[in-house]
């Protein structure tokens, strides 16, 4: 199912059938309104799901732009991949609109009621279930008002009319894809333990197969409210009294009033120039602008693109500067609590400083990585992702989670949505890894109110008309995923197909050692043993999804090979290679 729709006329034909299809269902086809302009073409979408793609693309067809598609497709992933579509988690989404740069936290907040022990037994040790399974696990959504914010902002096609395609999948029906029936099977223990969940997801207690057609009615009403009042609709009121009582029954502290008082917020991006691009990724909550900034930093200074694709060098300046960016991520969290931020992470003399650190044919073991730090520098003291390009070159990369597969497991019964697991990106308990097994620190402890911190990694890249914007799920391996796509397009000037294609590698300082994808490290994998890497193969790093617009209205997009991911471009023969 592998979907890479690079701009051949038969893959922008598959594009606009799913799109006219879906646009004559929802009743959209003739609309006008908001100023529509005439569709025009160069569009493209690539997201986890082909009925949410599908949407996407409707949406571009209508005459709606890049922020109006990536909310619609956001919203029918909803639907149609419980697992991490969601209104009961967050994200963020980076972009940019008429040449200008954006970044939307919509990330979840810690409860009212929240405090830095409440993921620790009476004895003071960890019960590290408390913070993945159950409602004490649930970070204060942030996708219902942060979605409605990204529209409200950029979007041109009316609100009712971007969500119709999700209400539409929700009443309707869709086809229960492979991806999510697998993950059903594989998360079955989970949603059993919730017996509104397991009514929704485990009819008789089994998964559904796929292929079955499923129907949710009552997240259809919600999201038929949502489309005619907006947040509202679905954070305040009966909705947000839900979504308490669900919480509270089951021991958790979520309120209404955490609820109503949630607010996305419009963010900086982090900026940076790499291969002579231009950057444009998430900051702070998330460390996944960052991490890739000071990536592609170093790697500029340590000459990584004179090594050829594959080699042993090439691998050993990755990990190496994985390593050391992750390192640096122990001093992050919220904002207002950082230990550093990005203008000291970034700083060209800090940048300068890890490329000289990095030995030739030597791993540098982490124990001796230091984070950094006020003296460092002399001078001075089962996410989700998306990605849509409109024909106006205007660009979004978004990226939306529950955290671990279908979150903490609990479903609001009266709405039909599950609530996130977010809470378990804060540091739980000092010294003990996480889900993604990162080790965290003080900057990120649990408080009322917090960001937890993130490694998601939205991000735009733009060099003259050519705009590019990519992300990926895989919790720690999300910037480092991102990282290798982008350095293939910047570096290597592959196709995109080819960018994300290619085999990863992923280092995150602790555990010590350097993941490989099963082609990842072949060719190279005694040298790599030699100079002290410790070699791990693993089954994937990230799910990319990846579109890019060129010059002449070519356009291009990409689902990761690794998943069943869906992309397409819209309209039919507007798309070619330069
Ligand atoms: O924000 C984060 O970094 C994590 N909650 C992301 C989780 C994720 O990517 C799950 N998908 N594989």
């Amino acid at each position: 199912m592998v979907r890479p729709v690079t701009a051949r006329p038969v893959a922008a034909r598959v594009g606009v059938f799913f799109a006219t299809a879906l646009l004559s269902a929802a009743g959209l086809a003739c609309s006008v309104g908001k100023g529509v302009p005439p569709p025009s073409g160069g569009g493209a979408v690539a997201s986890a799901n082909a009925d949410a793609t599908a949407a996407g693309l409707a949406i571009l067809a209508a005459g709606g732009n890049a922020a109006d598609a990536a909310v619609a497709t956001a919203l029918a992933l909803a639907v149609v991949h419980p697992e991490a579509g969601n209104l009961g988690g967050g994200g963020f989404a980076v972009g940019r609109f008429d040449g200008e740069p954006f970044a939307l936290d919509f990330r979840e907040v810690a409860p009212a009621a929240a405090t830095a022990t409440m993921f620790l037994g009476s004895d003071g040790a960890p019960v590290p279930e408390r913070s993945l399974v159950g409602p004490l696990a649930a970070g204060v959504p942030g996708s219902p008002r942060g979605l409605w914010e990204l529209h409200r902002r950029f979007g041109r096609l009316p609100w009712p009319r971007v969500v119709a395609p999700a209400v539409r999948l929700a009443r309707e029906g869709f086809r229960l894809s492979e991806r999510e029936a697998t993950a059903l099977a594989r998360e079955r223990a989970l949603l059993a333990r919730f017996p509104e969940t397991a009514a929704v997801w485990l009819e008789g207690g089994v998964p559904p197969a796929a292929g079955r057609v499923i129907r949710l009615p009552r997240l259809a009403a919600l999201l038929a409210a949502y489309a005619a009042v907006g947040p509202d609709a679905v954070v305040t009121g009966e909705a947000a009294l839900a979504i308490e009582r669900t919480s509270r029954a089951l021991g958790g502290v979520l309120t209404a009033a955490d609820l109503a008082a949630y607010r996305p917020v419009w963010r900086e991006p982090v900026r940076f120039a790499a291969f002579g691009w231009q950057v444009a990724s998430m900051p702070l909550p998330s460390s996944g602008g960052i991490i890739l900034g000071q990536s592609c930093g170093v790697l500029e200074r340590a000459g990584w693109a004179r090594w050829p694709v594959g080699s042993a060098e090439r691998i050993h300046l990755l990990a190496e500067t994985f390593r050391r960016a992750f390192a640096d991520r122990v001093l992050l969290g919220d904002p207002a609590t950082t230990l550093a931020t990005e203008r000291e992470l970034l700083d060209p003399r800090w940048l300068a400083r890890r490329a000289a650190e990095i030995r030739a044919q030597q791993a540098t073991p982490s124990a001796q990585v230091r984070a950094w730090d006020p003296q460092a520098v002399a001078e001075r003291p089962e996410t989700t992702h998306l990605s849509v390009v409109d024909a106006d070159g205007n660009a979004v990369a978004l990226t939306t989670t529950l955290n671990g597969s279908f979150g903490c497991g609990v479903l609001v019964p009266e709405l039909e949505i599950l609530l996130n697991n977010e809470m378990d990106d804060f540091t739980t308990a000092f010294g003990t890894a996480n889900l993604y097994g990162l080790v965290q620190g003080e900057a990120n402890a649990v408080g009322p109110g917090k960001r937890m911190l993130s490694s998601m990694a939205p991000t735009v890249a733009w060099r003259g008309e050519e705009v590019l914007a990519l992300g990926a799920p895989g919790g720690s391996r999300i910037p480092t995923a991102t990282a290798q796509v982008l350095l293939a397009v910047v570096v290597d000037g592959v196709s995109l197909e080819e960018a994300v294609a290619r085999p990863r590698v992923h280092h995150q300082w602790l555990p010590d050692e350097l993941f490989c994808e099963p082609d990842a490290c072949r060719g190279a994998a005694a040298e790599l043993a030699a100079w002290g890497h410790r070699l791990a193969e693993t089954g994937k790093v990230g799910e990319v999804h990846a579109v890019r617009r060129g010059t002449g209205g070519y356009a291009e997009a990409v689902a990761d090979p690794r998943g069943p991911g869906s992309a397409g471009v819209s309209p039919a023969g507007t798309a070619r290679r330069p």
